[in-house]
């Protein structure tokens, strides 16, 4: 049985008419490694009606931050989309996930590939000192259909490498790669397909992908991981656990899709 506290809702965007995101109060008895997820949700007719979402904060913040997608059908989004200042969200007491760097064999490289609200877990993990101690090199990948769905692209580019704490290692240690697969813009194309056919490597100056050296973790489209996983397996690369880190991790629990 999964039990509940009761946040409430502190402040909300909306980045386009299928993608928002929101932060919430945050029980101090709640702890989590970057890169986890919660149960998160509401009441309905007395019973939670929730669903598993990454937190986008690091684990020293505050207040908790989530991001997701608006389903017009869907049981929960559609009712998660209207909250509003001051309303109450339940949130899991305990996280869970094993998307997290302990679970990755030590490396040099750390390649952290999204789509959609897959960039959640990430965000918590750029926002984590350790990750830049761990690995000589963070990127950053995010893919949409359309440029206005890149949440938090303005946040990675101009404020965390200004960050009091951060900025330093952020400027020196990641690179974000933003690509869009349904309109013209700076980088397009499917992470699959930029990876197969090494542009991705060629556009950020890194050699192709080496499990010697690189650790990779995938959050997202369900398609999309099951492609991705496929590319690495034929580079060699294994998929790590807590009793096993190995090289590469994959999220499995999806919000509302
Ligand atoms: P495309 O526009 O070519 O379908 P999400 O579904 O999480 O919002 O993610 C959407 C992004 O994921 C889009 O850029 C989409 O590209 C991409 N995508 C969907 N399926 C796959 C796949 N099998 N491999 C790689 N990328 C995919």
């Amino acid at each position: 049985m999964v039990s509940f506290n009761h946040e409430t809702v502190l402040g909300v965007q909306h980045w386009t008419n299928t993608l928002f995101s929101f932060t919430t109060t945050r029980n101090p008895a709640f702890r989590f490694e970057n890169g986890q997820f919660a149960m998160i949700g509401v009441k309905c007719n007395s019973t939670p009606l929730v669903r598993a979402y990454s937190m986008v904060s690091p684990n020293y913040t505050e207040q908790l931050e989530w991001l997701s997608i608006k389903v017009p059908d869907g049981p929960l989004t559609s009712r998660l989309q209207s909250v509003k200042v001051g309303d109450t969200i339940l949130v899991s007491k305990k996280p869970f996930g094993t998307l997290v760097i302990d679970n990755l064999s030590p490396g040099r490289r750390l390649y952290l590939l999204s789509t959609g609200t897959g960039l959640a877990p990430f965000m918590s993990i750029i926002g984590d000192p350790i990750t830049y101690e761990r690995f000589g090199s963070v990127v950053l990948v995010h893919s949409c259909r359309y440029v206005a769905e890149l949440a938090y692209a303005k946040r990675i580019k101009e404020e965390l490498p200004n960050h009091e704490f951060l900025g330093e290692l952020i400027k020196q240690k990641l690179i974000y790669f933003p690509t869009v697969t349904r309109e013209p813009f700076e980088n397009t194309g499917r992470i699959t397909d930029i990876v197969a056919c090494g542009e991705l490597f060629e556009k950020i100056a890194m050699p192709s992908l080496d499990p010697s050296v690189d650790r990779v973790m995938l959050c997202g489209n369900p398609n999309f991981i099951v492609d991705m996983r496929t590319i690495l397996e034929a580079f060699s690369f294994r998929e790590g656990s807590s009793n096993n880190p190995a090289e590469y991790l994959v999220e499995k629990a999806f919000a509302e899709r």
